[in-house]
């Protein structure tokens, strides 16, 4: 692998007693898959689990990789391909205090989104934010198959999200940045990069903190990460939150984890305050991960009335403190009753997905379940449901041109080994496959 000049002098200069074995382990390993699993879901079976990844719940190495795109329990969202490195956020979650209110900012494919998910109360919620809208659309498809109804998807700039002058207890922001932790796994990362590109990105990330701060509450918890390896945007980053009074929490990370503090590296560094995954040392690609508290203080915080109508709910049982609220065009959401915040962001700004999407009321065809209700784990609903076989769950996610003999009336959902995978229709006797035509399966199907 032909790493760029300019690269490897920095990194000899900023890391020299972790140089030579991260460019060996860039250059000759190739990178290991991983996957997180739900919590709640049906577990998949069948996957080459390796090892266990001992710093995030439910997560493992597979010992080799699967073609994801034909296993239906994936698009079921039984788990999520995500690398092992940025799952250190669940570990550094689970050492901060419990949150409500959550703030995703830089928040596409939505790996990181989906650990915040898991760990919110039934009465939390989080609000997830992509600045670019095709990356909006990915994040929406993972957000939607895993189930969660508390997640919501805005599109704005960090200015925005502040402007709408909501308050949350917990901000991650997992910053863009240079993404020189990618070599090994992303050529594309090697030919977008440049030697002004991690000064470029370090104003980006600081300009982005400094708009969001605003938005985390008195008392609140600020994450800082970045898959890249420069001090400019790692620790000179954590120097000026930490300048700004924002104040630092210890982590607690077991050694043999293979993670690097800071403080190893950099003697202005403090101790136990921001971590590292070097490959050659910890098994995974590169990441910096931080915490901070934002100390508490009298600032007032808002609270705005929610202003919509409860509906009647004859077809759907909802979960925990959840509520089924008539929205704008028809459109249902199941929402917890404090959601103030939510309501008051989608005033604000581009509303790509609404937490607790159910469907819509059609004036000829009743209710019209939406996708995100089929894979939802916080509703239960009264719908028949209906089996397919692997192969039929196939063509089914590829919407083939296919029609089961027998099938129950109306809407009815699509399982396969217990895994909901979505809906279909029946009209006057014909199945009408409801998957939706972006997330169908675009590859060649295996015969059998
Ligand atoms: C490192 S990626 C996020 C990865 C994501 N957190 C995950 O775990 O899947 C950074 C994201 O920030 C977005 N982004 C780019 N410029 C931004 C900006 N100025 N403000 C907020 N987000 C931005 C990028 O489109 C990208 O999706």
């Amino acid at each position: 692998m032909n790493l760029p000049n300019a690269f490897v002098c920095r990194v000899q200069q900023e890391l020299p007693e972790q140089a030579d074995q991260l460019f060996a382990a860039i250059s000759e390993n190739a990178p290991r898959v991983s996957i997180r699993q739900h919590g709640t879901k049906k577990e998949a079976e069948g996957l080459p689990l390796d090892t266990s990844i001992p710093w995030a719940e439910r997560a493992y190495w597979l010992k080799e990789r699967p073609i994801f795109t034909l296993d239906p329990a994936y698009h079921a969202g039984a788990y999520y391909v995500q690398e092992s490195s940025s799952m250190l956020l669940d570990h550094v979650i689970s050492q901060l205090p419990s949150f409500k209110r959550a703030l995703d900012v830089c928040a596409a494919p939505g790996g990181k989104s989906l650990i915040i998910a898991d760990r919110l109360p039934q009465d939390g919620f989080l609000i997830c934010n992509e600045l670019v809208p095709k990356r909006a659309d990915i994040l929406k498809e993972n957000v939607i198959r895993w189930g969660n109804s508390r997640v919501s998807i805005v599109s704005g700039a960090a200015a925005d999200l502040a402007a709408a002058g909501c308050e949350f207890d917990l901000i991650l922001v997992d910053a863009p940045c240079s993404g020189e932790g990618l070599f090994r796994r992303d050529p594309d990362a090697i030919v977008n990069w440049h030697p002004d590109l991690p000064a470029q990105c370090a104003r980006m990330q600081s300009s982005i903190l400094e708009d969001i701060l605003p938005a985390l509450a008195p008392g609140g918890h600020l994450i800082y990460s970045t898959c890249t390896f420069g001090r400019l945007e790692n620790e000179a980053i954590w120097q000026l939150l930490q300048a700004n009074e924002l104040e630092p929490v210890a982590l607690d990370l077991p050694s043999d984890w293979g993670f690097i503090d800071s403080a190893e590296i950099f003697n202005d560094m403090p101790a136990n305050k921001a971590f590292r995954a070097i490959p050659g040392f910890a098994s995974g690609e590169g990441f910096f991960i931080a915490a901070f508290k934002k100390p508490a203080s009298n600032s007032q915080s808002l609270h705005l009335e929610i202003n919509v109508a409860t509906i009647e709910n004859p077809l759907l049982q909802l979960k925990g403190s959840l509520e089924l609220f008539g929205l704008a065009n028809q459109q249902y959401a199941a929402l917890p009753k404090q959601w103030e915040t939510v309501l008051k962001l989608s005033k604000k700004l581009k509303v790509i997905h609404a937490a607790g999407e159910m469907g819509m009321m059609h004036p000829q065809n009743g209710f019209v379940p939406a996708h995100a209700l089929a894979l939802s784990t916080d509703v239960e609903t009264t719908f028949e449901t209906h089996h397919f076989d692997l192969t039929q769950a196939r063509w089914y996610l590829a919407r083939k041109d296919f029609s089961p003999a027998v099938i129950p009336t109306g809407y009815f959902l699509i399982s396969w080994q217990g895994h909901r995978l979505g809906w279909a229709f029946n009209k006057r006797g014909k199945f009408v496959n409801c998957f939706p035509v972006p997330y169908k399966i675009r590859m060649d199907l295996p015969r059998n």
